[in-house]
């Protein structure tokens, strides 16, 4: 609204726009504002002649709108150069999704760890939990609480590498038996533990001086060596084929008595007899047996009242067979092209 005080800004206000228009970065911005809008600013100050003047209304009408011209000019070039900015900033990140990606090669799990996971599943779901103990163990646990004493033949063995007179690389997950009874304290136990093993062995096509098992102990009143065969049975079944069998052959381990050795029938030829089984129908898988009344009453229980029965599984051979691989030291060599091919095999 035009009035006789207009000209009193009219050349100030011109002198700003084209400062602001002239702007070439941010900051010319706020040198402007500050220069002219703040408190004691230039424009500002215009304002202080009121006093002088009679008609205060029209005056400060006058000087207001003059104001809120410059403001506006002043707000809209701070939104370009904020716009500038960020447009600058976005293209600086552009991304050039014309570009050819590289490709990625996606790794593949070796066999072994494929059949342990199977192995820990089957027996999860048959309500067994999963535990560990020491690579690095000492002869009481490693032997001593399995009933095999100093100088027992059994120890010949399994002979293994020692740290010192004490202490030894387990040469059986057995051993994690003897830890798990102590902490129970008297208590059932249903486990499992799978874990890394050592054996002073030369190495071969079936032999490694570090190889793997899973130990298996069942401890409570009332278990008897049929609960141990359907449990086997059941693994077999799931672990080779749902028409496998096993068969019970007694054997002797010091920590078990009766002791067995385990047999599946052969998966390959339905138990016809054939290389895989070399003509015998059945396959050596585990050794097994009722936990021996001595290793119960060292750990603590009456075996008067608790008995049970224990397993060892050697990992690796069952996943030798499980994929007719010929030669233990393949699952340690990281050849990828070796591992990639049992992955094709589980998938299809
Ligand atoms: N520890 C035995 C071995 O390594 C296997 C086994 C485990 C046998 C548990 C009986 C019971 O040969």
């Amino acid at each position: 609204m035009a009035n006789k005080y207009d000209e009193l800004f009219t050349d100030i206000e011109k002198r700003i726009l084209g400062l602001i228009v002239g702007a070439k970065i941010l900051n010319d911005l706020t040198d402007i504002r500050n220069k002219y809008l703040s408190k004691k600013g230039e424009f500002s100050v215009l304002m202080n002649k009121i006093r002088e003047v009679d008609d205060k209304k029209a005056f400060g009408e006058a000087y207001n709108f003059a104001r809120k011209e410059i403001e506006e000019a002043l707000n809209k070039k701070f939104e370009e150069f904020k716009k500038a900015a960020l447009e600058i900033e976005l293209k600086k990140q552009a991304i050039d999704i014309t570009l050819p990606v590289e490709k990625y090669k996606s790794g593949s799990m070796n066999p072994f760890y494929k059949v342990k996971r199977e192995i820990e599943d089957i027996f999860i779901g048959m309500g067994y939990t999963v535990e560990n103990g020491p690579e690095v163990d000492s002869d009481k646990y490693v032997f001593e609480l399995l009933n095999i004493p100093k100088d027992h033949p059994a120890r010949d063995m399994q002979d293994t590498l020692y740290i010192d007179d004490n202490l030894l690389l387990r040469s059986h997950t057995s051993s994690v038996q003897a830890h798990v009874m102590e902490n129970a304290k008297g208590k059932p136990i249903k486990i499992i533990c799978p874990g890394k093993t050592f054996r002073r062995d030369d190495d071969d096509m079936t032999h490694s001086h570090q190889f793997a098992q899973v130990e298996g102990l069942v401890i409570d009143k009332n278990i008897n060596l049929g609960n141990l065969k359907a449990t086997l049975e059941l693994f077999a079944k799931k672990m080779f084929s749902k028409d496998s069998k096993i068969r019970f052959r007694s054997s002797y381990f010091p920590f078990t008595e009766p002791s067995v050795e385990v047999d599946v029938s052969c998966f390959n030829c339905k138990g016809k007899g054939c290389s895989v089984c070399k003509g015998s129908g059945w396959i050596e898988i585990l050794g097994a047996g009722m936990v021996h009344p001595n290793v119960l009453k060292m750990s603590g229980y009456d075996p008067e009242v608790y008995s049970g029965y224990a397993f060892g599984i050697g990992i690796e051979r069952v996943a030798m067979l499980r994929y007719g691989i010929d030669d233990i030291r393949r699952f340690y060599q990281s050849d990828i092209r070796f591992i990639e091919e049992f992955n094709k095999k589980v998938e299809d």
